[in-house]
């Protein structure tokens, strides 16, 4: 299927509205994307005609549904080309799938006097479950320090590494800086020292194929509404040794094989033995449909689209006065900038003005507004329906405030 930003901008109601008197510039993408008319429509579709809980029921409506759901976890395996289907877990995010590591294999498998390792440039998502494990069990975690240019100083990392590293526990795209860390390597270089690896993906799975056993990690987790399904949705990929040799760390309905009030409870296996509860069913099928939708317009053409985007972008924004910009030359979805002295929501407002949506604050990365040594930055972040004619609005909303604010 060839690429059409026109074709694919109708796919997408949201993008058809005014805000502020303009037309919509939705540069906020990194944060949450939006969701095309076929997603909207799958989950519609499922309440209006197909919805039951899943799992427990043997009538007919549970029995669709259950499958339906099912077929998701056959979809998402496909997508990351996972071995198998057992290998998805479906949780809320990111955040949860992360937590879920942290809490189940990391109770197992961390103690005091061991190490985790992470990097400067991690969202809080991949920082603060690993500082309460460390907490709870006396580990330490140490930290791949980051470059003024917004790589990380990767000559530090196997200086880091010794026996007692248990994880590395590493983003692939930063959410603020945009950088792609050369994973490939890097994993490679815990393989040796006999390290695992969680791979956060959340800001690489929409961009480019994503393919975790050549990755070759042994974790790997992302949220649905990153890649224009819904939220409250997304997986967590683990290996199948690994995961069926990890603890429950919610326990409920679903998760169970027997439950005895003398003789105690027995598990399911992966992946519903870490599914408690009723899940969401419907996000579920939403992100179904995201991942066919995606995949139909091939993430190699969407790949190639938003790296010329990109480039556009980098170029154009050079003919603004006093903007900084945080992050490498190379770097996909996100731009993070400060115009000239002026505080980061100050910018975000004017712009929204002018109907351009750009993400102020610290980007849920306070570490990395540390080590620029400012309190926030401007965020604009691009997706597969964003254009150059967007770009073009941002820059000149940039150029008027300058001249407006000095
Ligand atoms: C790199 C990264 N990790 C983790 C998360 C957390 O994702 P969620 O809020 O969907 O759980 C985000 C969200 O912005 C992110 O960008």
């Amino acid at each position: 299927m060839s690429f059409s930003v026109e074709q694919v901008r109708a796919d997408f109601p949201i993008l058809n509205r005014e805000v502020n008197g303009h037309p919509l510039a939705y540069l906020d993408s990194a944060a949450s994307a939006q969701r095309p008319e076929r997603v909207i429509e799958a989950e519609a579709t499922f309440y209006r005609t197909g919805y039951a809980a899943v799992h427990r029921g043997i009538h007919t409506l549970s029995a669709q549904a259950t499958a339906q759901m099912e077929n998701v976890r056959v979809a998402a395996a496909r997508f990351i080309n996972a071995r198998t289907p057992d290998e998805i877990v479906f949780v809320r995010g990111t955040t949860q799938g992360i937590n879920l590591v942290a809490n189940s294999w990391g109770n197992r498998h961390v103690e005091a006097g061991d190490n985790i390792i992470i990097s400067e440039m991690e969202h809080h998502a991949n920082i603060v479950p690993w500082q309460m494990l460390c907490q709870r069990t006396g580990a330490e975690l140490r930290v791949i320090p980051l470059k003024p240019d917004g790589t990380l100083q990767l000559d530090v990392f196997p200086r880091l590494m010794d026996e007692r590293t248990r994880l590395l526990a590493i983003t692939q795209v930063s959410n603020v800086l945009g950088t792609e860390n050369p994973l490939q390597q890097m994993i490679a270089c815990a393989r040796l020292a006999g390290v695992k690896v969680l791979v956060d993906g959340a800001q690489a799975i929409m961009h480019h194929t994503v393919d975790v056993q050549a990755l070759d990690c042994d974790f790997y987790v992302f949220s649905s509404h990153k890649i224009y399904g819904p939220t409250g949705i997304g997986v967590l990929w683990a290996r199948e040794e690994i995961l069926q040799a990890m603890p429950p760390w919610e326990g409920g309905g679903s998760m169970i094989a027997t439950v005895s009030l003398t003789q105690g409870t027995t598990y399911a296996p992966a992946p519903g033995r870490f599914e408690a509860g009723t899940p969401n069913t419907g996000g579920i099928i939403g992100f179904g449909a995201a991942l066919e939708y995606v995949t139909q317009l091939g993430l190699d053409n969407i790949d190639a689209y938003e790296t010329s985007l990109m480039r556009y972008a980098l170029n154009a924004l050079e003919t603004v006065p006093e903007l900084t910009l945080y992050g490498p030359q190379e770097r996909r979805g996100t731009i993070a900038f400060n115009l000239g002295k002026h505080h980061a929501y100050d910018v975000g407002s004017f712009l929204d003005n002018y109907g351009i949506a750009v993400r102020t604050g610290h980007h849920c990365a306070m570490p990395v507004m540390a080590f620029y040594g400012v309190p926030a930055m401007c965020r604009a972040s691009f997706a597969m329906y964003n254009t150059e004619e967007e770009v073009d609005r941002l820059v000149a909303g940039l150029i008027r405030i300058h001249r407006l604010l000095g």
